[in-house]
């Protein structure tokens, strides 16, 4: 298991000694600062900010405004919890570096290139996974956003455009000398799109032949599928989507939070959230991590069903509270199951990104 990740100035150590390094993936949608900080309090060592694109940051649309409000960094930078990863893409080089650096300035530690993503809207502009088919312009961008940044820069991927061109080893092989500090690699092709499982015997060979550390990611679901993965791959970190968003505490090991603690951690992220979006916006987007922060324990559909329908901080809080009184009818969850998209995932905002 690798005991540390360098990257730039930064190190990236596990949460416990003998734990993989654990790192909270970029979510479109998803990875605004209340839920970075859940993560990183969790344990993510590294957390990605939602993909920005570089043309809106030029543009300073006031929702770009809002997924560049770093202030999560502040905290990482005088705890050395984590690190903020900001992710941009585009289909201009010479914006995305602009882009680029306007991310810096506003906190970002670490710059990601999104070179993965396979939604057909971003492809057909020649961004984020388009950049499969051509590596020598994926290099060069990197090669210019790395001039251009003085934040160390990684790139995210995946394993080639479809089963005949698997061009993971060609990126990982050059791409220490366009510049960058780490390839973080999700083991399917842009034709899977989410579909199929990942294949993590990729992330091996890439680890293999790297000179730069490796971030497996793909199909973690679990802790113990954390261990797996890097035991498995030699990866040297592990990235972990879709399962954060189910339960954050993934990041920790082995704790699974009790019903009581879960009502904690709830309104902790509750209070965070209308602190960002306002009481309205935030109440109603905290509504789908209430139904995950409460899945699996069997007589909680009552709760989690009252939980879809509040407005207000105040209502929340109403509810959690009577349920705190009713903890012992909840038992313990059962263990956590995360459907993959091909088997209909019930987390509507993962639909957005991955099923377009
Ligand atoms: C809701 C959602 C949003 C995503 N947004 C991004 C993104 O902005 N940038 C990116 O590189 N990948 C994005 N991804 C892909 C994930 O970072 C990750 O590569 C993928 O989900 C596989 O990891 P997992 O099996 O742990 O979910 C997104 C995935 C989901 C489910």
């Amino acid at each position: 298991m690798t005991t540390q990740i360098r990257i730039g100035p930064y190190t990236l150590t596990p949460l416990r000694p003998g734990m993989p390094i654990l790192t909270l993936a970029p979510m479109a949608g998803i990875g605004n600062w209340p839920f970075r900080l859940v993560c990183a309090r969790m344990g993510a060592r590294m957390v990605g900010v939602e993909f920005i694109n570089c043309n809106a940051i030029l543009h300073h649309n006031w929702k770009t405004e809002m997924m560049m409000n770093f202030c999560d960094a502040d905290i990482y930078r005088d705890t050395g919890m984590s690190v903020l990863a900001a992710q941009i893409y585009g289909n201009d080089i010479g914006r995305m570096v602009e882009g680029a650096q306007v991310l810096e300035e506003r906190g970002a530690q670490i710059m990601d290139i999104n070179f993965g993503c396979s939604v057909p809207k971003i492809l057909k502009s020649e961004s984020g996974a388009a950049f499969l088919k051509d590596i020598d312009r994926m290099m060069d961008a990197v090669r210019r956003v790395t001039e251009g940044v003085s934040i160390p820069v990684i790139l995210k991927t995946r394993l080639g455009w479809d089963r005949e061109n698997m061009s993971i080893l060609e990126v990982v092989r050059q791409a220490r000398d366009a510049g960058a500090h780490a390839v973080a690699i999700h083991a399917r092709t842009v034709a899977q799109k989410f579909n199929g499982t990942a294949d993590w015997s990729w992330i091996a060979r890439a680890r293999e032949t790297s000179t730069v550390p490796i971030f497996g990611n793909g199909d973690v679901f679990t802790y113990p599928d954390a261990v797996r993965m890097a035991r498995e791959t030699g990866c040297d970190g592990v990235m972990i989507a879709r399962a954060a968003l189910e339960q954050p505490w993934v990041f920790s090991g082995d704790w699974h939070p009790t019903f009581i603690e879960r009502i904690g951690l709830a309104k902790d992220h509750l209070a965070m959230m209308t602190e960002y979006k306002g009481e309205r916006v935030g109440v109603m987007e905290m509504r789908k991590f209430f139904a995950s922060y409460f899945k699996g324990f069997p007589n909680a559909s009552h709760l989690r069903g009252s939980l879809v329908r509040v407005e207000t901080t105040e209502q929340v809080h109403g509810i959690l509270d009577e349920w705190a009184g009713r903890a012992s009818e909840m038992g313990e969850a059962e263990p956590m199951t995360v459907e993959t998209v091909d088997g209909s995932p019930d987390l509507a905002c993962t639909e957005e990104y991955v099923s377009s």
